[in-house]
């Protein structure tokens, strides 16, 4: 059998490729919906799941791939012509489906790495390539997106295969043609006296299927990013409503918040999409030796930690439903050797813990740019008490905090 397609059959590397990918993705489906629904409520389930979703990435970024090989030699290749070209809204619509598959194969498993790249850590890809992606931000917002695509492409593949399956037994059952024969392994091509012209690859719906897919993604990213019940732009604080009646009130403009801990020996950092920061800043010192406070409110239910964030939210860990809102209280000191500390109070889930958290802080023009980390105890908040040991899911969490403020009032610039 030739290497090489003809204009009516399919060469050996064809073949091969489409038994290749089609006997991947036929198991990367099901592995992904299986991994997702996976129980993670004791350590040994939590275990099994990591491992089926580092499955499911490292196969899945074999598929991209595979993927690219593919699509390069079919570009380079003539196309069998269809069987019943008179038959052209059937011959449209297979073209359509063929194309619908095509990008599938790129943006599925490109929008589940973009996932994991933006949430890295939790169930590690095993090629060498490392965790990240460039121009892929280690963020919740841009991870939750991706993840929304990559779930709902894999429902378009889904569709466009049961389409293409269901062409196929049609071809073979129904009219009893060798569509399906030519692209069986081993065969020779079809078996056609007379050659047909050589067709090329129709434009038309290949960008048909961009469309879909570029439609499709762009609704659920701009869904991804509108969620949230109060529609607040994830990963910027909102200012505090309070701020501005005091003299020496900041109003934050942009903030990021999160946390990493490590989990089954690698760190996964998660995120707050919302917090509330009251903040009082002078750079000089009052009576007592303070240069301010800090009060932050943090919504729960805007935390977001990769594939577990179902789980952090629950009892075990965040208890969002007992315990909906974190909040840190804490008053500005100077720190020996420069910078500042918000030495205070962090209550979570429950529990109420003294906590210190060193910053830097720089001061231009009437904007504050800060942020410093702090590492807490995991078990001090009772989280997590299933996972006596640090195998799963480590101790130490470092929360790290960024933020840009503007003196509150008629924002008037220059130092304090
Ligand atoms: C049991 C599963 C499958 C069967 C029975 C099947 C069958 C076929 C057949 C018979 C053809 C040739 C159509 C023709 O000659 O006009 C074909 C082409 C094709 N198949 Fe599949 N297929 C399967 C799975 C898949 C999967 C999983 C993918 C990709 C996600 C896929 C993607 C394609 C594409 C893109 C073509 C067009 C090739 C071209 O002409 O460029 N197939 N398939
Ligand atoms: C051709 C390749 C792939 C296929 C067919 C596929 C399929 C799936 C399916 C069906 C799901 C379940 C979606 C749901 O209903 O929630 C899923 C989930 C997931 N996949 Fe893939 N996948 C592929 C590649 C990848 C790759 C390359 C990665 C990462 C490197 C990845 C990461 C994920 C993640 C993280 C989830 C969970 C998403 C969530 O947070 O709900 N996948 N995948």
């Amino acid at each position: 059998m030739q290497a090489r397609n003809t204009t009516t059959g399919y060469g050996a590397v064809s073949k091969a490729l489409h038994w290749a990918v089609a006997a991947l993705i036929l198991g990367m489906i099901p592995l992904g919906l299986v991994a997702v629904e996976w129980p993670y409520d004791t350590s040994d389930a939590l275990a099994t799941k990591a491992l089926l979703f580092s499955i499911h990435k490292t196969l899945g970024v074999a598929v991209f791939f595979l993927a690219l090989v593919r699509i390069g030699w079919m570009l380079t290749q003539p196309r069998p012509a269809p069987l019943h070209p008179e038959r052209r809204l059937e011959t449209a619509l297979a073209e359509g489906v063929h194309w619908l598959l095509y990008v599938s194969l790129v943006a599925v498993p490109l929008s589940g790495w973009v996932q994991h790249a933006a949430a890295a850590g939790f169930a590690p890809i095993w090629w060498p390539l490392g965790q990240t992606l460039p121009l892929v931000p280690q963020t919740p917002d841009v991870a939750a997106a991706a993840g929304a695509v990559h779930a709902t492409f894999t429902k378009l593949l889904m569709a466009a295969l049961a389409l293409h399956v269901a062409g196929a037994l049609k071809h073979h059952l129904v009219d009893r043609d060798g569509t399906l024969a030519r692209m069986l392994p081993g065969r020779p091509a079809h078996a056609s006296t007379a050659p047909l012209p050589a067709r090329r690859h129709a434009l038309a719906p290949a960008l048909g299927a961009l469309l879909v897919y570029g439609l499709v993604g762009g609704a659920v990213v701009t869904l991804a990013r509108s969620g949230g019940e109060s529609g607040a732009r994830p990963g910027v604080a909102l200012p505090a409503a309070t701020a501005a009646a005091t003299p020496s009130a900041w109003i934050v403009e942009t903030g990021e918040l999160t946390f990493t801990v490590r989990q089954m020996g690698s760190p996964i950092t998660g995120g707050f999409g919302r917090f509330d920061a009251d903040i009082a800043f002078e750079e000089t010192r009052d009576a007592a030796g303070h240069h301010g406070s800090v009060t932050v409110a943090i919504p729960i239910e805007s935390m977001t930690l990769g594939s577990v964030t179902q789980q952090a939210r629950g009892p075990e860990f965040f208890d969002a439903e007992a315990h909906p809102a974190a909040r840190f209280a804490a008053d500005i000191v100077a720190a020996e050797g420069g910078g500042y500390r918000a030495e205070g109070t962090l209550a979570l889930a429950g529990a109420e813990v003294p906590v210190t958290l060193p910053f830097t802080l720089d001061i231009v023009d009437g904007v504050a740019t800060a942020s410093g980390t702090v590492t807490v105890d995991r078990r001090d908040f009772g989280m997590g008490e299933s996972y006596p040991d640090e195998a799963t899911v480590g101790f130490a969490v470092e929360i790290a905090v960024s933020l840009t403020a503007r003196r509150g009032g008629a924002g008037e610039g220059g130092g304090a």
